[in-house]
């Protein structure tokens, strides 16, 4: 699809998920309408921005965690978001230039400036695919994806921020189950997930605010979020709040600021 066929689709009439979470990296990819609700979201629970960069932060250093020590060399990452740098590409690409790394969202505004994920190494390669995780079979058969991926080589499938977008309803852990069924032993999930376990006042506003939008959304327990991984061996240390896994520096963030539940697994 043709970034004007993409801009034709985009919906600036109420806020979409995508575009506001541009508005708490700082971003400028985002309309009026997007800042609104986003601003209603920071009056509620003014430590998003800090949650929305640790989440950055986390899906770098697990890409480079795979790279470096699980020998990830492809990556399957939905819910991409509008790009912002360091993309994962990027992260990947800094420790094995070769790295490949299949995008998909299903936001018409990501697909717009889908090119930016598409400055790959020579040894690399990247694609963009317009899909929604609700239907993984359609993810699953695009050519896009059979072009870049080697299904028969471990694959990290990257979810981050992105499943507190599937309510229990439209069978997130059946989603991703069958994500991970198709990818070959020591392929990874990397998941990151907001959660309301450290302030549940604040988080149903957050809850309300998103659901009003017309984006509907359910933050999980910790308990909740490890159900994504059942079946995989969890890299250490395990289920934690974003700025604990494997911190690689100083982070003044307290779990209640950043409220995001992160792990990797390795599917044995
Ligand atoms: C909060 S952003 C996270 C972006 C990026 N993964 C990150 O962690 O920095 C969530 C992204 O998921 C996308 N998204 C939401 N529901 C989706 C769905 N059903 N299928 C595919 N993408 C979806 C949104 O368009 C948005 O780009």
């Amino acid at each position: 699809m043709t970034s004007s066929h993409a801009a034709r689709d985009i919906d600036t009439s109420r806020p979409h998920s995508a575009r506001m979470y541009d508005y708490y990296l700082g971003g400028k990819d985002h309309f009026e309408v997007d800042k609104q609700a986003a601003e209603a979201v920071a009056e509620a629970y003014p430590a998003i921005f800090v949650c929305a960069r640790e989440n950055r932060a986390f899906m770098h250093r697990a890409t480079r965690v795979l790279a470096r020590e699980h020998g990830i060399r492809q990556w399957l990452d939905i819910g991409t978001g509008i790009p912002t740098e360091p993309n994962l590409h990027q992260v990947a690409q800094s420790v094995v230039p070769e790295a490949r790394v299949v995008y998909a969202d299903n936001d018409p505004l990501v697909l717009k400036y889908a090119e930016r994920l598409m400055r790959s190494t020579t040894q690399g390669r990247t694609t963009y695919i317009e899909a929604d995780v609700n239907d993984p079979a359609s993810l699953l058969d695009s050519p896009e994806l059979a072009e870049v991926l080697d299904m028969n080589r471990p694959v990290a499938l990257s979810l981050n921020a992105l499943m507190h977008f599937v309510p229990d309803a439209q069978d997130p852990y059946g989603i991703v189950e069958r994500l991970l069924a198709v990818l070959p032993s020591g392929s990874a999930l990397a998941l990151s997930h907001c959660t309301p376990d450290f302030d549940p006042a604040t988080w149903q506003k957050v809850t309300d605010i998103y659901n009003n939008a017309g984006t509907p959304v359910q933050f999980r327990s910790k308990q909740d979020v490890a159900r994504f991984f059942d079946g995989l061996d969890l890299l250490e240390p395990g289920i934690s709040v974003g700025h604990r896994w494997r911190p690689d520096g100083e982070s003044s963030a307290t779990d209640a600021e950043v409220s995001l539940w992160t792990g990797v697994g390795i599917k044995p």
